[in-house]
């Protein structure tokens, strides 16, 4: 069976894609589902929040596209957790600059990945950059889900258009987007049940898209910078709130 191909994006950065990458990815595997996270954010920030830098591994994504002695993928690939995995990237402007010169820019992940074939993964999670790149261009054609983090603020709802104008651009199908995941909520405040009953209002015509809110609570700032996921750091509370979106995925992707 093919694995299930997600990517984790929107066009704002900061709102929330690489802890939700590393924190679904943990909350899969701990379902037992088998889970290959794909980390094509420039910072690293998903591996980092996996406790993963670069003295763990050696070779990364960008050893996948060496036009003479391309590595082998499953050479690229190191396991972060039981049941997760996990491709790390460095030099990520080489890479861009390398899909730039490539002409089908629909195939190159699908032939980069060939040999997923031979794997078993159940799902494979890109965590992306924010910005409009080859890479994420790349990453929209290979994919057949989306899900998209929105922080509860009004800025970052205004920018919601711009994933839909990014699909459109790329001749592709909006209803790629199978997840919307308001995170950052904060029950306190006024403005945040504003901005999350106009998010329902947005979508309302599809409801299934939305997903209960991730709550602002510290303790996701400090599992992150621990290198800890929500499950290992504050598996009481905060992991409630994931386990929630991990289930909707599993319902809705698997
Ligand atoms: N619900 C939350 N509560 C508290 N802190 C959060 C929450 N979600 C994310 N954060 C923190 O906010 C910061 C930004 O999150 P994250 O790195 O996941 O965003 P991103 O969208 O991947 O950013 P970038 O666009 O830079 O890749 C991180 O420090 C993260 O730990
Ligand atoms: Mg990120």
């Amino acid at each position: 069976m093919d694995p299930k191909k997600i990517a984790i994006m929107s066009n704002k950065g900061g709102v929330g894609k690489s802890t939700l990458a590393s924190n679904i990815g943990a909350g899969l595997a701990k379902l037992n589902y088998k889970v290959l996270l794909i980390d094509l954010d420039g910072q690293n920030d998903s591996s980092l929040f996996l406790g993963i830098d670069e003295n763990d591994y050696e070779n990364t994504f960008f050893d996948l596209i060496d036009n003479r002695y391309p590595e082998k993928l499953e050479n690229c690939i190191i396991e972060a957790r039981k049941n997760l995995d996990l491709l790390p990237n460095d030099n990520m402007e080489k890479i861009n600059a390398e899909f730039h010169r490539r002409s089908r820019i629909d195939i190159i992940m699908s032939e980069l990945l060939s040999d997923l074939d031979y794997m078993d993964y159940d799902f494979v999670i890109f965590d992306c950059g924010p910005q409009r790149t080859k890479v994420n261009d790349a990453v929209l054609c290979y994919i057949d889900n989306i899900i998209m983090p929105v922080q509860v603020e009004s800025a970052s709802v205004r920018s919601i258009g711009y994933i839909y104008e990014y699909l459109d651009d790329l001749r592709l199908s909006r209803n790629l987007i199978t997840l919307v995941v308001p995170n950052m909520y904060d029950a306190r405040t006024n403005e945040s049940q504003e901005i999350l009953n106009l998010l329902k209002e947005i979508f309302s015509e599809e409801p299934d898209i939305l997903t209960e809110p991730i709550m602002r609570r510290i303790k996701i700032t400090e599992a992150g910078r621990a290198g800890k996921t929500i499950y290992e750091y504050d598996e009481k509370n905060a992991a409630k709130m994931f386990d929630r979106i991990v289930n909707k995925v599993v319902d809705k992707i698997d």
